[in-house]
């Protein structure tokens, strides 16, 4: 590599000198008119002290830890010349619109190569298809090789470099995203840090005996300290395997395993292990990917005598990756996967550290009030929780590939009446068919029978009501079970942030049973809404009398209203209280349009009454642009069952728009 910098600037002595005095280097003379490697120099100037202060604090305990800094520079400096041109032109296009992921035009949609297209040669076909929803957001769940069998749906990563041969290969990768993105479409891949599979290259070298690989897991000869480990920690997955901990007869050691006993914790307490891991991030940025998923972060840094999660640790490792990222790969985006309490999931987001966040205390709490059909503790608890840092944003979803959880806050709940752990049991109930009158079908995940905890597995359709009304073909429960579904999705594509379409629930996808008979996934209740996607029902999308017509075209008018509504774009959400404990409502505000959205959880019809209306001016008038109907803002309101309103406040007054 060419070291010599062409703004006068040596980066090796450069980096010496960040090191030793990073607040000099922050005043020094950086270059004024940058080249491609100046700009690099510049971006060390901006980012480099923060990242040796994260760095040097992580690792203060270690006497090798400035070789393991010096190390990372050059990780940087080479992945930066490997750096395309169009990826350095994004990288300042991203760099002068640091905000871009905020606008109301974005849309993300979420997908498994292999269900979806059977590979990814198959999925450039269908870029027409996400052009039609106009997602400008695409994730692919993950596509990097995994051990045969049972892989946690990807999640058990054996190469960061390579793609899994039966989806195709890195080249095609690189060139999707290359195509992508001149359609206006992010690539969005996870970055699964907290763990490798046992079959990665260094897995297997520590199999085989090698101490420095065995040192990039948390492996112990013994019990003991598992034993001292485990008194403070959680099961994630306790129907497939008790506590944290698993023997590798191999290795003759135990391994720190948080997930599956195929799945190895990283151990980030070894600065060579950030070093490794931070040149397999940047491998992907190059590729081309412009957001990473970091898959489980709050279990990535350990302590003895915590719950090893969230700790500072944790964030501290995230914030240096981005530091990294900020240098090497500027127009790199994090998206954080904390599926903890709300007040961690909040403490991921940050301009420096997670700037997206998926968001699943809202995704909960809308299959809560809709079990309900009342909306205090959604309404407290978004009241409470949903305001994120500047320039961040949340990315909003009903359905992922994951189970839902209840995380709620137990105090909120308590705040409006609500016994937490009699409510959670009764969801539970509710939406794995076992309360009379529900309407859900849903499958149990992951039971744990000492604590009683239990999540649900499902599709949006048939949690929300439409398997069973099929079932029973009866044409006023499927009515309700399709009013609810587009009253759910009105809120995540109004609220604020990213909306994020679980690809298959635009057509209203099934549960799929199937995976019970596939011995690699039947211990996994996941798979019921993982599903292969039905091509054909896309002749349904254009017959209006079909239900797949219904959801799709629904889907598309709606996005398509979203993105002409300046109202929608990320910030400036505040509750609107409309005294009716059926009725959500939220006010949305930019650009001097004004929006009341209002959505109706009840099988019955609703008011919001015209006292609470009182505030907008007396000459206002609504438009719906969902009815595309005028209501007086001096009268009642009236909801039909499941009815949802994107009320625009016009004010005819002269005054108004001044
Ligand atoms: C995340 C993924 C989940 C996976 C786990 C372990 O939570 O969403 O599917 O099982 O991480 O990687």
């Amino acid at each position: 590599m060419n070291r010599t910098p062409s703004a006068g600037l040596d980066p090796a002595r450069f980096v010496d000198a960040l090191i030793e005095n990073p607040e000099g280097v922050l005043s020094s003379d950086l270059p004024a008119a940058p080249t491609d490697r100046a700009l690099f120099v510049q971006r060390l100037g901006r980012h480099g002290p923060r990242l040796v202060d994260l760095f040097l604090t992580l690792y203060k305990d270690r006497a090798d830890a400035r070789k393991w800094l010096k190390r990372l520079f050059t990780i940087m400096a080479e992945s930066w010349d490997r750096r395309t041109n169009d990826l350095r032109t994004l990288d300042r296009a991203r760099e002068a619109d640091p905000s871009w992921f905020q606008s109301e035009k974005m849309v993300g949609g979420v997908l498994y190569v292999d269900l979806f297209s059977d590979n990814l040669a198959n999925l450039f076909e269908h870029i027409a298809y996400f052009k039609e929803l106009e997602l400008t957001y695409l994730h692919l769940m993950p596509i990097f090789s995994v051990p045969h069998g049972d892989s946690d749906g990807g999640y058990a990563v054996s190469s960061y470099r390579a793609v899994n041969a039966d989806l195709g290969t890195m080249k095609e990768l690189t060139q999707l995203a290359r195509v992508l993105r001149g359609e206006g479409i992010s690539l969005v891949l996870d970055f699964v840090l907290n763990h490798t599979s046992n079959e990665h290259e260094w897995a297997r070298r520590a199999r085989a005996g090698d101490p420095v690989y065995q040192g990039f897991y948390h492996t112990f000869a013994d019990r003991a300290l598992p034993d001292q480990y485990e008194r403070h920690l959680r099961e994630i997955f306790p129907t497939v395997r008790r506590g944290n901990f698993s023997w590798d007869a191999e290795m003759q050691r135990w391994v720190w395993t948080t997930f599956n006993s195929f799945q190895w914790d990283l151990n980030y307490a070894n600065p060579a292990v950030f070093c490794a891991m931070a040149e397999e991030m940047l491998y992907l940025a190059n590729a081309g990917v412009e957001v990473l998923r970091l898959d489980a972060v709050a279990f990535i840094w350990k302590e003895m005598g915590t719950t090893c999660e969230n700790l500072v640790g944790a964030h501290d490792i995230i914030r240096a990756f981005n530091a990294v990222a900020r240098i090497a790969a500027p127009s790199l985006l994090f998206k954080s996967e904390a599926i903890v309490h709300p007040d961690q999931v909040l403490s991921y987001v940050a301009p420096e550290e997670c700037p997206l966040s998926y968001n699943p205390m809202l995704m909960a709490l809308i299959w809560e009030a809709a079990a309900t059909r009342e909306t205090r503790l959604l309404e407290h608890a978004v009241k409470k929780r949903a305001r994120l840092p500047e320039g961040c944003s949340w990315v909003n979803y009903l359905r992922c590939h994951d189970d839902i959880g209840w995380t709620f806050d137990d105090e909120d709940a308590r705040q409006v009446g609500i016994d937490p752990a009699a409510h959670r049991r009764f969801l539970n109930a509710f939406y794995t068919g076992n309360h009379s009158g529900s309407f859900a079908r849903g499958v149990p995940f992951q039971y744990n029978p000492d604590t009683g905890d239990l999540r649900v597995s499902g599709t949006l359709a048939s949690l929300a009501g439409l398997e069973q009304a099929l079932d029973a073909d009866d044409p006023v429960l499927i009515q309700m079970a399709v009013r609810r579904i587009m009253m759910m999705r009105s809120i995540m594509l109004s609220i604020g942030g990213i909306p994020l379409i679980y690809i298959g629930d635009e057509w209203g996808m099934l549960n799929d049973y199937t995976y019970l008979s596939d011995p690699t996934k039947v211990s996994d209740s996941r798979w019921v809404h993982r599903s292969r996607k039905k091509w054909h029902l896309q002749r349904s999308y254009s017959d209006p009398a079909a239900l797949e017509w219904r959801f799709f075209n629904g889907l598309k008018e709606m996005i398509g209203l979203r993105k002409n509504l300046p109202a929608l774009r990320n910030g400036g959400m505040e509750h609107f209280w409309t005294g009716n404990p059926h009725l959500f409502a939220y006010l949305r505000q930019a650009d001097g349009q004004q929006l009341l959205i209002v959505a109706n959880f009840s099988e019955h019809g609703q008011v919001a009454s015209r006292d609470r209306l009182s505030g907008f001016p007396k000459e206002a008038v609504f438009f719906d642009h969902i009815g595309k109907t005028y209501h007086p803002a001096t009268g009642d309101l009236a909801l039909d069952p499941y009815q949802y309103m994107w009320l625009e406040v016009k004010d005819p007054s002269p005054a108004a728009g001044r």
